[in-house]
């Protein structure tokens, strides 16, 4: 495993927008528009982070606030920078960021195929709690619904 020492997660910008559809376009069977990206980061009720390696964008998370919970809409790590715990420690700064919110926990949906993403979502105290079936428009594809606690360690 390489080491992420040089890490740094920062809120994203507008300025961060292609860097994030490169990232999005090489890893998402159904990438998010630019538009989708610019109107989450201008959003005041998102949390959106990034991860750089000298200054540049490897992934990013995006988290929407809803009345119950925090969504988790979107998260990914650039493929040649996977399995170094980027995701993890991106994940660990959103909780550090939503802590004094007691009442939200996290909710997402994943794809029921994505072993490496309902991992990763376990290991941080994601439970599975539903399907919702034929959820993804490109295959039809069910998706795993997953909550997080809001007082998870
Ligand atoms: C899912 C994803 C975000 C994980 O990012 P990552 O930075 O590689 O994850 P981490 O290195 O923090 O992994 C933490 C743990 O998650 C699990 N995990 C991550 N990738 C895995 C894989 N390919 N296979 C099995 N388990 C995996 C492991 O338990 C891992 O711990 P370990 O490396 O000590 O075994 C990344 O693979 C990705 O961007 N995938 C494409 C986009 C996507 O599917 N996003 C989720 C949409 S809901």
């Amino acid at each position: 495993m390489s080491t992420t020492r040089s890490l740094d997660i920062q809120p994203l910008v507008l300025d961060d927008v292609s860097a994030i559809e490169e990232i999005e376009q090489r890893s998402m069977p159904a990438p998010w528009s630019r538009m989708m990206f610019v109107s989450e980061i201008v959003k005041t009720t998102s949390i959106c982070l990034g991860a750089f390696v000298e200054d540049r964008l490897v992934a990013y998370v995006i988290v929407s606030r809803y009345v119950d919970a925090w969504h988790v809409m979107n998260l990914v790590v650039a493929p040649e920078h996977r399995r170094q715990g980027i995701a993890t420690r991106l994940l660990a700064s959103l909780f550090e960021q939503a802590a004094d919110d007691e009442r939200r926990g996290f909710t997402l949906e994943v794809r029921v195929s994505n072993d490496a993403a309902i991992e990763l979502y376990e290991s941080l105290g994601f439970q599975g709690q539903g399907i919702r079936r034929g959820y993804y428009t490109d295959n039809r594809e069910d998706a795993l619904i997953m909550w997080r606690d809001p007082r998870e360690p």
